[in-house]
């Protein structure tokens, strides 16, 4: 047996390797393939980036006769779940590690490659995409030894597209790697990587037995959140889930136990059995929290049911998606909710868009502040609506991020101006290769959730890439935006930033509004405030617009169905005092230039 996961920089091809590794191994017949596990395994990734945990065994008779189960445990692709990755990681002995032979070593290859070390695995580095023109093999060969210490000259080269030197990573799967260690015999230590929701089945959850052996019927216990439970079935994921006798040491398999709501496992968790535990869970357990937070609400008041329930069928099999019912005068009801970073966000705003069919406005993210008020009391606050009287206040904090930004050497310059207008500091440079800079910066949270990752993108020509951990909260200078038209604050629109940062903003929201509302019989004031402290504004005129003037002659039905039509239009707007703002208008506040 070998358990193993595949790690890579976003696009160098982790999905398309695991893909052809399945189909050599036979898991699913050729005529099956494209349905079964591009539908199945991959559904996440269809939609355009992994958010869970997968895992599926090979079967894999290798040249030295034997038969080898390789245990392949697909991790997300995204720094937003890396604590996922790091359990999935733990449940590994080894990875692979995969380098796009066109664009070399990247930022996130450096960051898999440091918690695959931090878990002690053996790396078998792999470079990929050898057929494109632009492959340079050497360079990433050169790169593999010098920016990430392994050897570059035994990473295997191979086309996961064309299917070149597929059988050659198999052979290093057996070779390299240590078969896993543990007692079957041993009290039970089983853990918990993910786990999935199956309509019929409640939560199905993906463990590793890390020591002994674990049978359908038996009584467990979740260690940290101390629930029970009975076993109904334990099995190993093939093609699909084949449920087995028993699982033991060593195995990377499935337990379902009447668990209904994924919400109940924690990923990290360690099972044991209720009689006889083991005396300690297994290490590394932190309980994972969002840190970027938005409101959520249907476009359609109407659409307010459908939404509540698109979003309990998520929760359902996204345990890091938090939500609590929210409202705002201008936009109704809708959810507060909280993500794991800005793409978790991305991700389940598609989600609902796209599967549920909704119409959504989603309020500026923000993130979670530390206030601390004159009575010493500490309170954590990420609704702008939450944000206490100032003259109460003593003072914030806010969310800070390393981030580690890589990219060719000639945009340096932009790049740093970048992180500087985003209050970067303390920035550090490192050359790991000729022509390439590894920049790092600290920069607040709340700088880099707003649009920083495309501007990034724009300043580079795509080749920059970008990693972030959290280091902590740090002494900052916080207000509260509000918008207001006609004097009437738009509660949608208010915003927590830092006060360098409320004047720009401020003018943005005001222009984007001014542009965005449609002219009225009287004139419209708007303005960005702070308190009392009007920073910004601008006025929309009076003007009736006559949708009538295009029709010539007296055809006087026709001119009323355009006057219905107008009618039609003004009950899309959402009115705030007698002000109509239409839909448009809060999403091009939100949208940056
Ligand atoms: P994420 O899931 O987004 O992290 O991406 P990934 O690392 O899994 O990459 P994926 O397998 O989706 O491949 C990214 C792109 O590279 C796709 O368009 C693939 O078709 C392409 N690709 C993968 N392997 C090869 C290869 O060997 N040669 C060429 N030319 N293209 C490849």
């Amino acid at each position: 047996m070998r358990n193993f996961s595949i790690i890579a920089h976003i696009d160098h091809g982790k999905s398309t390797l695991a893909d052809r590794l399945i189909q050599i191994c036979g898991v699913v017949s050729q005529r099956d393939f494209q349905n079964q596990f591009l539908d199945n395994l991959y559904l996440e990734r269809e939609r355009g980036i992994t958010i869970k945990s997968q895992a599926i065994t090979l079967p894999y008779t290798a040249e030295d006769g034997q038969t080898y189960h390789l245990n392949l445990i697909d991790t997300p692709g995204h720094v937003d779940f890396s604590y996922e990755v790091s359990r999935a990681l733990n449940s590994c002995e080894g990875v692979l590690l995969v380098v796009d032979a066109s664009q070399g070593v990247e930022a996130q290859t450096l960051a898999n490659l440091y918690l695959a070390m931090e878990h002690d695995l053996n790396i078998i580095p792999v470079i990929n995409k050898i057929d494109l023109p632009s492959a340079d093999v050497e360079e990433a060969r050169r790169q593999i030894t010098e920016d990430l210490g392994l050897d570059g000259d035994e990473a295997i080269a191979i086309s996961a597209k064309d299917n070149i030197n597929i059988p050659a990573v198999l052979e290093a799967i057996v070779k390299e790697l240590p078969p896993p260690v543990g007692d079957s015999d041993e009290k039970l230590q089983a853990l918990i990587f993910d786990a999935q929701y199956d309509p019929y089945r409640g939560t199905v959850i993906y463990i590793r037995i890390k020591e002994g052996t674990l049978k359908p019927g038996e009584h467990i216990r979740f260690m940290h959140t101390e629930q029970e439970y009975k076993v109904e079935e334990v099995g190993l994921f093939g093609a699909k889930r084949e449920a087995k006798p028993q699982l033991t040491a060593g195995e990377v398999g499935y337990v379902i136990a009447g668990v209904k709501n994924v919400a109940d496992t924690k990923v990290g968790d360690t099972i044991t059995h209720q009689k006889q535990p083991a005396d300690k869970p297994l290490p590394g357990f932190t309980e994972i929290k969002p840190v970027v937070f938005s409101s959520i609400y249907p476009v359609s008041t109407d659409d307010y049911p459908e939404l509540a329930d698109a979003i309990d069928k998520l929760m359902l099999n996204d345990a890091s998606l938090t939500a609590a019912k929210d409202s705002s005068g201008a936009l109704g009801f809708g959810f507060r909710c909280g993500f794991l970073g800005l793409l978790h966000l991305e991700v389940v705003q598609e989600r609902l868009e796209r599967e549920f069919g909704l119409s959504l406005i989603l309020t500026v993210p923000s993130v979670r502040y530390r206030i601390y008020t004159n009575d010493g009391e500490k309170m954590e606050v990420e609704n702008p609506s939450y944000y206490p009287d100032p003259s109460t206040i003593d003072y914030c904090e806010e969310p800070y991020i390393r981030a580690s930004i890589m990219m060719p050497e000639r945009y340096i310059g932009s790049v740093m101006t970048l992180c500087l207008e985003r209050r970067g500091e303390n920035s550090n440079m490192t050359y790991p290769s000729p022509g390439r800079v590894d920049l790092s910066f600290e920069l607040p949270l709340a700088e880099v959730i707003y649009d920083f990752y495309d501007k990034l993108k724009t300043v580079t020509q795509g080749y920059g890439s970008f990693d972030y951990d959290i280091i902590g909260y740090r002494r900052t200078d916080l207000a509260r935006l509000d918008i207001l038209v006609n004097s009437e604050r738009v509660d949608a629109l208010s915003s927590l930033v830092h006060k360098e940062r409320a004047r720009p903003r401020a003018l943005h929201a005001v222009k984007k509004l001014r542009d965005t509302i449609p002219r009225q019989q009287f004139k419209i004031a708007i303005q960005g405030a702070i308190g009392s402290t009007i920073i910004a504004r601008s006025t929309i005129g009076a003007f009736r617009k006559d949708v009538t003037s295009k029709c010539y002659g007296g055809d006087i039905s026709r001119k009323r169905k355009l006057l219905e039509k107008q009618k039609a239009g003004k009950k899309r707007m959402k009115l705030v005092g007698n002000v109509p703002i239409p839909q448009k208008a809060f999403l091009a506040v939100l949208q940056s230039d």
